[in-house]
């Protein structure tokens, strides 16, 4: 299979802390690959390098075999890498049609406003906000503003999207529909890297599991073997324990 995205002894230091830490991979063009780990293993931060949003310290990455490190963010979109947010950041005072817009005309390749506008409400539908169009983005509710986050994604039209914890805090319908969203886009052609902590999403979605844990990878392989892994196991059961004596409930 044609590798699309390669990462390659990838590193991210945040003054002495090893938030990444070596971390090498590959994702194969149609792939949809799982990325888990405990709170904090991470996973953002990885996303964060693929995109630009934060250099990595050392290490290469590799799109579509061309050199990707030290692009800025807005290339590196143009290229065909999406990501949605974990903390979903819309334009506020824009419309839902408008924030969808800005994406297909940013990186989408929208010929003009008209188009940009016509491409929005077709990410609309498809995502189930088409009778949310004209509304303030601040006003939906968090399932919704996740969906707009993800139609942000779609307008761009990526050969590589990254879904971060598009289905925390919704429902189990919300995320039926989220997943059935996910595969259909993945059906579409477009390669998807979703990073999830509900293992049953996991198992239903992924062909294969990356996982990190204090930002080194444990695992790489389907995913019965690496959610079966010992090292796995024990980086959820010791992150659960500690919350559990912490009093906190990530
Ligand atoms: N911008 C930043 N500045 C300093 N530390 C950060 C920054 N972003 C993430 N970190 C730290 O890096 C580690 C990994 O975080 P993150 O990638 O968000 O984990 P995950 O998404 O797996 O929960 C955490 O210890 C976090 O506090
Ligand atoms: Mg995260």
């Amino acid at each position: 299979m044609t590798v699309l995205l390669e990462l390659k002894s990838v590193s991210r230091q945040f003054g002495g802390l090893n938030a990444v830490n070596d971390v090498s991979f590959q994702v194969s063009q149609g792939e949809i690959l799982g990325l888990i780990g405990p709170n904090g293993a991470g996973k953002t931060t990885l996303i964060n390098l693929i995109t630009g949003v934060h250099p990595a310290t050392s290490g290469r990455i590799l799109f579509d075999g061309q050199d990707i490190t030290k692009m800025r963010a807005h290339q590196i979109a143009r290229k065909g890498l999406a990501r949605t947010f974990q903390v979903v950041q819309p334009f506020p005072k824009m419309t839902v049609l408008e924030n969808v817009a800005t994406g297909a005309l940013f990186a989408g390749g929208a010929t003009g406003l008209k188009d940009a506008f016509a491409q929005a409400r077709q990410h609309l539908e498809f995502t189930g906000l088409g009778d949310s169009v004209d509304k303030l983005a601040s006003t939906l509710t968090l399932a919704k503003r996740k969906r707009l986050e993800l139609a942000k994604g779609l307008a761009m039209r990526p050969r590589l999207l990254m879904l971060d914890e598009v289905n925390a805090g919704l429902n189990s319908m919300e995320i039926d529909d989220a997943l059935r969203m996910i595969r259909t886009i993945a059906e579409r052609g477009v390669t998807i890297i979703i990073i999830e902590h509900l293992m049953k999403v996991m198992l239903s979605t992924a062909q294969r599991i990356v996982a990190l844990h204090y930002g080194q990878m444990i695992a790489d392989g389907v995913p019965d073997a690496v959610l079966r892994n010992p090292r796995v196991i024990e980086a959820y059961l010791g992150s659960k324990y500690a919350a559990a004596h912490s009093g906190s409930s990530a």
